[in-house]
């Protein structure tokens, strides 16, 4: 899986867009069902934060890219992932799903690994960001996005899926090729930093946060009525794309995340019952005062169409 960096900066410069090429008042706003507004409203909103996950990590991997073509990638795409929120906040609004000035509330289980990658982020491993991002991205952040055009009917819902669906294209081709070089160095050196860097105590509480994320995103899928299939195939995405490269299996952490997400995608897996469905209840429990308050770059988010 060459990739060449070079052309896909130029490609990533050239194909840059903004919420004003939209025209947020076209007609179709109406083609949202009373009844899927609650649950879209709550999808939507997970969603949004999932493109804040996103983008804090490739802000965290642009000051730790080993090379400066891969920092500047790394930086656009933080600014998409926040693109990709806040258009997403502009269909929430072009819908009527949020009042004046609000960011709508995001499930406990991103709550978390938002709070644990504001803190952590800056301090972990490039190779181990750069191996949990392809996951996340393969999975949620570009997978989600694509389960939805299917349910909902507005056109400029399409327009604006599919701008963030060839962004999301690029991030997945850099993501399994920074993947791929992780795995491509001498064994000792891909066994201290892919064993030795998931086993700190705080990656544990990474992980311990990172584990009920795909179960409970899951359960939102199910909900908003949509095929929990999809996710799994979009999870074993991970794992056929890492695959085929000579060099990414060789990464213990990449078969960690591939274990774990084959687990999720097997219904009738004891991981359900015994640690998935278990860490998701518990969860919701997690007291709201812990979590304190929300970060303040959220604040950055705008439905407004600026450029
Ligand atoms: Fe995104
Ligand atoms: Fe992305």
């Amino acid at each position: 899986m060459a990739l060449d960096l070079d052309c896909t900066l130029a490609k990533i410069k050239d194909r840059q867009w903004a919420l004003a090429d939209f025209d947020w008042d076209a007609p179709g706003a109406d083609k949202i069902t009373d009844e899927q507004r609650p649950k879209l409203k709550a999808f939507m909103a997970d969603l949004v934060w999932i493109e804040q996950v996103g983008g804090r990590a490739f802000a965290a991997m642009a000051t730790k890219a080993p090379t400066e073509v891969l920092r500047e990638i790394y930086t656009y795409f933080h600014a998409e992932e926040q693109r990709h929120a806040n258009a997403e906040l502009a269909l929430m609004n072009r819908w009527g799903m949020l009042e004046a000035g609000e960011i709508p509330e995001p499930n406990v289980n991103i709550r978390l690994v938002i709070d644990w990658l504001d803190k952590h982020a800056d301090d972990t491993p490039l190779a181990t960001l750069g191996t949990i991002i392809p996951m996340l991205e393969v999975a949620l952040d570009g997978a989600l996005v694509k389960f939805l055009v299917d349910e909902v009917a507005d056109p400029v819902c399409h327009q604006v899926f599919a701008r963030i669906n060839a962004d999301e294209s690029r991030h997945l081709a850099v993501d399994f090729h920074v993947l791929e070089m992780l795995g491509a160095g001498p064994i000792y050196r891909i066994l201290i930093s892919g064993v030795g860097s998931l086993l700190t105590p705080r990656i544990l509480i990474g992980l311990l946060y990172y584990t009920p994320l795909l179960s409970r995103m899951r359960d939102n899928i199910i909900a908003m009525g949509l095929q929990e299939q999809q996710l799994y195939d979009a999870i074993g995405r991970f794992g056929r794309t890492g695959d085929r490269s000579p060099t990414t299996g060789r990464n213990p952490a990449y078969q960690v995340l591939k274990f774990h997400g084959e687990m999720v995608a097997n219904r009738s897996h004891p991981f359900h019952r015994v640690i998935g469905n278990p860490l998701v209840a518990l969860s919701a429990r997690y007291p709201k005062r812990l979590l304190g308050s929300l970060p303040t770059w959220i604040s950055e988010l705008t439905h407004e169409p600026v450029a």
